[in-house]
């Protein structure tokens, strides 16, 4: 039966604010046999489901019992053109750059590879339960094109950039600070603020920006304060010693992004790993935000994130995949890595602030807790539905498992794109639905028919 309205039953999970311990109950709501009413993409109603029940006529009901309902996860940084990248042998950030990634993003030059990667890409996220994604798109505009169509046709809530780069980089991979500036003009009028869209201005990082560049990335910035502003931070420790040879006069590597006047709470500063003590408090004053990297930050042998230092001094973390250099789309394994790293400095990541840092929290970073991010009324609903017992170990341990947060952590150990059971984006099943794979071979089926 179709039905514009939709209700969801299953066991509820939504976060209010930041569990502060393992006690922490007003933080979040659970309901054991709840309901989600979905209409015209918003969530419209939560409760008991006997409560919700009551008023369904012509609302069509799908029962995810025993299954987890949850807000769908945010991906706060991720790089659209390394899809072909991820799981690149042997080399640390700056030969990773150089060896691997820089000529593949040379390929996205071409709109039809594009496309067809950008219809690639989507699949990949909401298989794995990632409804919103903060994407670096390659240097050409066309990448970025590519991006917010393919997020336009799914009605999804991005946020995305072509990357500015004049420098350091090869061939058919560089801008100028004028193309950069125009071509950038030229997608924040045609994206910014359409449908779900937002823009955010991307001056990749220090080394492949010129002054001149980085100048042109501040006056966006300034024209622009309602876009965001993604770049890179202190991931590496060459990376930050060639950084500072090439802005002598800079304190440090934050001092170059505040000279340019691009800090502000608009800010995600991709991995914030080797900081100096002045980074900390200037991006506290600014709001600045980093975002921590888990599976990257391992893979290529960068460094630990001290997620405490950033609690501690009131700055607002995200955490994300950042595929190609991040080893796996699911936002439950980055957590999991995520778990280790802070283990390894003897900080504790509780499965309930983990789960809470995936939805909620990443939208808070993002300042759009009000739109993603839980399952208030009113909000948008991006759904996920997990199956704690989707593998074999995981439902042999599920058999000792008595508590939410047990199932949680287990699910963040254990889980990925297997324990997805469906994905909703603005209340469209999206798991069930339409993939580019197999829209590809129809397509092969009807050239052959
Ligand atoms: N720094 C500049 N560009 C990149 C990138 O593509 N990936 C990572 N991990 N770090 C970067
Ligand atoms: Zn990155």
């Amino acid at each position: 039966m179709h039905s514009d309205r939709l209700m969801l039953r299953g066991r509820l999970l939504t976060f209010n604010s930041e569990p502060q311990s393992a006690e922490d109950t007003s933080s979040y709501d659970y309901i054991e046999d709840g309901a989600l009413l979905v209409e015209n993409g918003h969530i419209v109603a939560r409760g008991e489901f006997s409560d919700l029940i009551v008023d369904a006529t012509g609302v069509e009901i799908v029962d995810h019992r025993p299954h987890l309902i949850m807000a769908g996860f945010i991906d706060t940084h991720i790089h659209f053109p390394q899809v072909q990248v991820i799981a690149s042998w042997g080399a640390q950030l700056l030969d990773w750059l150089n060896t691997y990634t820089f000529p593949e993003e040379t390929r996205f030059a071409n709109e039809g590879h594009a496309a067809s990667m950008a219809c690639r890409f989507f699949d990949l996220l909401t298989n794995h339960g990632t409804t919103t994604s903060v994407a670096y798109c390659s240097v050409h505009k066309g990448s970025a094109n590519a991006y917010f169509e393919e997020a336009e046709q799914r009605n999804m809530r991005v946020i995305g950039g072509k990357v500015l780069m004049d420098r350091n980089a090869p061939d058919g991979l560089r801008d100028t600070p004028k193309s950069g500036y125009d071509d950038t003009k030229e997608l924040i009028a045609k994206w910014h603020g359409k449908g779900r869209a937002s823009y955010a201005i991307t001056p990749r990082f220090a080394i492949t920006s010129t002054p001149e560049q980085m100048e042109m990335a501040g006056a966006l910035a300034a024209e622009h304060s309602d876009c965001f502003v993604q770049t890179h931070l202190s991931e590496n420790k060459n990376e930050i010693a060639y950084t500072l040879e090439l802005y002598p006069w800079a304190r440090d590597y934050l001092d170059v992004y505040q000279n340019y006047g691009l800090l502000s709470d608009k800010m995600l500063l991709g991995h914030s790993i080797h900081l100096e003590p002045r980074e900390i408090a200037v991006m506290a004053e600014t709001g600045s935000r980093p975002v921590f990297c888990p599976t990257s930050n391992l893979f290529l042998g960068s460094g630990l994130f001290n997620e405490e230092k950033m609690r501690e001094n009131g700055i607002v973390s995200g955490i994300a995949t950042d595929i190609g250099a991040g080893t796996s789309y699911s936002m439950l394994q980055t957590l999991n890595e995520g778990y280790k790293i802070l283990q390894l400095q003897d900080q504790k990541l509780h499965p309930l602030r983990a789960f809470h840092w995936m939805t909620r929290g990443n939208a808070v970073a993002l300042g759009l807790e009000d739109k993603i991010g839980t399952l208030d009324v009113g909000t948008e609903a991006d759904i996920v539905v997990l199956n704690s017992r989707a593998t074999d170990a995981m439902a042999l341990r599920m058999e000792r498992a008595s508590t939410l947060s047990e199932e949680l952590f287990i699910l963040q150990m254990l889980g990925d794109d297997r324990s997805v059971e469906e994905v909703y984006v603005a209340g469209q099943a999206q798991k069930s639905g339409r993939r580019c794979t197999d829209t590809r071979q129809q397509e092969k089926v009807l050239e052959l028919a």
